[in-house]
């Protein structure tokens, strides 16, 4: 079901909220279930328990793949850019990948993967990737997958707490100019992981990397032995599909887990009419598969939509700051969906590095991430989409599993920096801190929605408590995202970021508390406080204000210690952009570390910082405000 007019964009809205059941049930009805549903919805935030289509059997690969191979096999599904940019590179047909799912289905049951089962997949961006999470699906394993720039401290975490029983990976990763030694990472993590029996390696360099014997084994080996046909599990629309673990307030990621039915009918959906997907388009999403952007709008929705998919394996500064533009050019891509990070910092290196490329052939914008100023709005807008493409800041989560609000191209009536309208079927609603909705338009305060939608979380692998109490307790009866937002004159909704102590770096979600107990492993570190500031290119940076047990001898030496702990224990990206040796930290007198405070000085406001009186030693907040400034 395809919206094509404003108008239609409304009434279709209006059905979804009078009639949820009968609007979506209606939706479902495109697929090929094995079984249809008795009844379409069932749900109660309270007690969180929500389940869509109960009691229909599926299997969502069939619904990507088999479907597509009897209509149009020839079709390319997947595009695969490598990391350098030769005119080689790799089209998959559906049939093709028909077969390499099935293949590696066998792959999977050989090596003792049962339904049921969770699967860890920790690769870099080649088709194969798609292929591991698909052929999981097939067989009723829940893919877990952990973006591989996550150390291998991260990645243990992730597989212990899913206790996964198998991990697919790569010998190494190439990332522009860079190679990095992606195996080595699984087998020190394995040392910590006692539920992993199997680990498949896919070679994507020279393979040269060491096999342990009756635990690893090399994924071209075991195609070899396996057979082109599976028979796909059936599945309940309720079972899980997959796992992916996301940074929350608290100090240990969550995996948040998603259910197969809602998840198929939501992804398609809003793939189609977000992007306005039309036949022959070529449309790329520059996401890691790594992020839920990758799961729903790489493997899932593209492909359960038959369209043919670009996925790119490198960077968009490699070899050159054109890489992006480079691309579409050569693949004549219609539809490009990225991250206002990587904007950002291509607007930087000037517009010689767009000029050379032929970009006619796009349609559709996307971003997706973080807010997207008015700047780079403006710059994409204009130097990419010759100001005749619309923009769609697509808004969401890994907890909403599918995009949530955004404008229809060429249906809503564009704002920059606004995501506009809820999608059918999102019921969000603006409340104040007290849990009280705010009505009308003008308004502003905490994002949340009202009832259910197919395909969101349904609870935190292994802890449904902890679920409850993270989304659903905050405000009673709703589900509650995280983010605050604006409302305007026009019921257009803007979102301003975070309420919570997570922190959007480059459209990666961090929790501060993770980073603070990576710090706090540095021998010399008594205690630690990370906040969030205004970063030019990466929307937020990381800032922590650290207190060492004697004043570093070295302070530089200091810094580039705790750097490497954090990139041990997390991984690069949670790297902190600004390091601050304190004497002490505002405190109430309770022990409360009063953030307000310090997030005021990472941004470098220090006119109003507010009631001051009610800590413990008011003092501290003049000398962390002198040590700032020293460092700007
Ligand atoms: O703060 C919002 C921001 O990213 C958060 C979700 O992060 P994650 O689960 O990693 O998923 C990212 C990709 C869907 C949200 O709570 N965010 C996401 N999209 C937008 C956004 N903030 C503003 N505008 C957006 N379009």
């Amino acid at each position: 079901m395809k919206i094509k007019s404003f108008e239609e964009y409304l009434s279709t809205y209006r059905k979804s909220v009078e009639d949820p059941e009968a609007f979506w049930s209606g939706i479902a009805q495109e697929f090929h279930w094995r079984k249809l549903w008795k009844k379409t919805l069932s749900w109660d935030f309270n007690d969180l328990d929500v389940q869509w289509f109960i009691g229909g059997k599926l299997n969502i690969t069939e619904n990507c793949l088999d479907r597509h191979v009897l209509t149009h096999p020839d079709k390319v599904a997947i595009i695969w850019e490598s990391n350098e940019p030769t005119d080689i590179f790799v089209k998959i047909t559906y049939r093709e990948l028909y077969e390499k799912v099935c293949q590696f289905a066998n792959v999977l049951k050989n090596n003792g993967v049962k339904k049921g089962d969770r699967v860890c997949i920790y690769m870099p961006m080649v088709p194969e990737a798609a292929v591991a999470m698909l052929a999981c699906a097939r067989i009723g394993a829940i893919h877990s997958v952990v973006f591989a720039g996550f150390s291998a401290n991260s990645l243990a975490d992730r597989i212990n707490d899913a206790q996964c029983n198998a991990i697919i990976t790569s010998d190494i990763a190439y990332r522009g100019n860079k190679t990095l030694e992606i195996k080595q990472i699984v087998d020190e993590a394995l040392q910590k992981t006692p539920s992993i029996q199997r680990c498949i390696v896919y070679q994507r360099g020279e393979g040269k990397v060491n096999m342990v014997e009756g635990r690893d084994t090399w994924w071209h080996e075991e195609i070899k032995k396996a057979n082109k046909e599976f028979e796909a599990e059936e599945m309940d629309s309720e079972d899980p599909l997959f796992i992916l673990y996301t940074s929350g307030s608290t100090g240990k990621p969550k995996g948040v887990v998603h259910s197969t039915g809602g998840y198929m009918v939501y992804t398609k959906f809003t793939f189609e009419n977000v992007f306005q997907y039309e036949e022959n388009d070529v449309y790329w999403c520059t996401a890691d598969v790594g992020w839920i952007t990758g799961h729903s709008y790489i493997v899932y929705g593209p492909l359960l939509a038959g369209a043919t998919v670009l996925m790119f394996e490198g960077i968009p500064t490699y070899p050159d700051a054109g890489r992006f533009w480079r691309v579409i050019a050569k693949h004549r891509v219609n539809i490009f969906y990225t991250a206002p990070t990587a904007i950002r910092s291509l607007m930087t290196f000037g517009e010689e590095f767009i000029t050379p490329y032929n970009l006619s052939t796009l349609k559709v914008l996307g971003s997706v991430g973080e807010p997207i100023n008015e700047e780079a709005w403006q710059w994409f807008y204009k130097n990419i989409g010759k100001s005749r493409c619309p923009i769609v800041d697509t808004w969401w989560q890994t907890e909403t599993g599918g995009i949530m609000i955004s404008p229809l191209p060429r249906i809503t009536v564009q704002k920059p920096t606004f995501a506009t309208l809820p999608l059918p079927g999102v019921q969000p609603i603006v409340v104040d801190n007290n849990g009280k909705e705010i009505h009308g338009n003008g308004v502003e305060g905490n994002l949340c929605i009202k009832f259910p939608w197919p395909s969101m979380i349904r609870t935190t692998y292994g802890d449904h408590e902890r679920c409850k109490q993270n989304y659903f307790a905050t405000y009673k009866g709703l589900y509650f995202t995280g983010d605050g937002c604006k409302r305007d004159e026009d019921g257009y909704y803007r979102i301003t970021g975070r309420v919570d102590d997570v922190i959007n770096v480059s459209g990666h979600r961090i929790g501060t508390a993770e980073v603070e107990n990576a710090i706090n492993q540095h021998i010399a570190v008594v205690e630690s406080a990370v906040v969030g500031y205004p970063h030019d290119i990466k929307g937020q940076g990381i800032y922590a204000f650290v207190i060492c047990e004697s004043k570093p001898e070295n302070e530089e030496q200091f810094k580039k210690e705790v750097l490497n702990v954090v990139t041990r224990e997390i991984g690069a990206i949670a790297k902190p952009d600004i390091i601050q040796v304190v004497e002490g930290l505002p405190k109430t007198r309770s022990g409360k570390i009063m953030r307000r405070i310090l997030r005021k000085i990472a941004e470098g406001d220090t006119s109003n910082l507010g009631d001051i009186t009610t800590l413990l030693d008011p003092t501290i907040v003049e000398s962390i405000k002198e040590g700032a400034a020293a460092l700007r």
